[in-house]
């Protein structure tokens, strides 16, 4: 090759590599698409709001999860995975495998902008009102020993990757999730029914962690992470 033709192929590879790059970078949630989907559901996928609440802060009762703030990436991640049959619950939830299918990559991205640039609002699960309906409830004060220390050579803080009192950080929130959704998902970790969760060592991460958890510290973490305030370790409501 000459060295003219040479040179003038590198620069056409390095404006082609800059320019997917910048298309790369051009794909941006288009929120009120999102929105649109959130309220209006779109074609095979039913509204969102239906279970997962007109703010989407989630539903005791139907064990749907809060989405709301809890992370555009995350977010992303679970629809991906609904879509691709790799986390398969069950119950009310086993529409979300359909829902996703229904959505292209966009509409997906839209949708967890959508949710996150949502002003914060707190929301609490009702432990009372589960309690009397005959749900087995845990000690929040026992949970926020796990969540903010662990389990002394058995069990990481949770927030040591969930962020202080699990507000989020580069993994989803789980502070202000719901209680039924909580247990199920440790439950499912557990068991292994959801293994959707990044492996490391050839050991999924939650699965891991949630198997040593008894039934007890399952209610105990989400009794506390249901109930307790968005605080930073200063204090502040952020
Ligand atoms: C029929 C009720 C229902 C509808 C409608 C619904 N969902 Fe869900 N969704 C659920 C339930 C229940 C779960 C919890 C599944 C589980 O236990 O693993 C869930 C889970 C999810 C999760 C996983 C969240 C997490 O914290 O991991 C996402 C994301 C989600 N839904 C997004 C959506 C979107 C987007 C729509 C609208 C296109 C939608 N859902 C419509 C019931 C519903
Ligand atoms: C080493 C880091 C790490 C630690 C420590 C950790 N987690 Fe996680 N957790 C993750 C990751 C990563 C995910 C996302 C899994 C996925 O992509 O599906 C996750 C997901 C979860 C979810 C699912 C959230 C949702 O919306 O469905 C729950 C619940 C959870 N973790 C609870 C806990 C609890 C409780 C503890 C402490 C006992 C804990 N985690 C400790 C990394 C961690």
């Amino acid at each position: 090759m000459r060295k003219s033709t040479f040179i003038l192929s590198s620069c056409l590879l390095l404006t082609f590599n800059a320019l997917s790059i910048e298309t790369a970078r051009a794909v941006a949630p288009n929120i009120a698409g999102g929105q649109k989907i959130f309220n209006e559901g779109k074609g095979d996928a039913a509204a969102c709001q239906g279970c997962h609440g007109e703010k989407a802060f989630g539903n005791d009762a139907m064990g749907a999860p809060r989405l709301a703030n809890i992370g555009q990436g995350y977010i992303v991640k679970q629809l991906g995975d609904f879509a691709a049959d790799k986390r398969t619950p069950d119950g009310a939830g086993a529409a979300m495998n359909g829902f996703a299918k229904a959505l292209s990559d966009q509409d997906r991205l839209d949708v967890a902008g959508y949710l996150d640039s949502l002003e914060y609002e707190e929301d609490l699960s009702d432990l009372k009102s589960l309690a009397a309906d005959g749900t087995k409830v845990g000690k929040p004060d026992l949970g926020r020993l796990i969540v903010t220390q662990g389990i002394k050579g058995k069990v990481p803080a949770c927030q040591d990757c969930h962020g202080f009192n699990g507000r989020a950080s580069r993994f989803p929130a789980i502070n202000q999730q719901k209680y039924v959704y909580l247990v199920n998902q440790l439950t499912a970790w557990r068991s292994g029914a959801r293994a959707n969760d990044p492996t490391v060592d050839k050991t999924g991460i939650m699965r891991g962690i949630a198997k040593k958890l008894s039934d007890e510290d399952i209610e105990n973490i989400s009794a506390f992470l249901s109930t307790s305030p968005r605080i930073s370790p200063g204090g502040a409501k952020k």
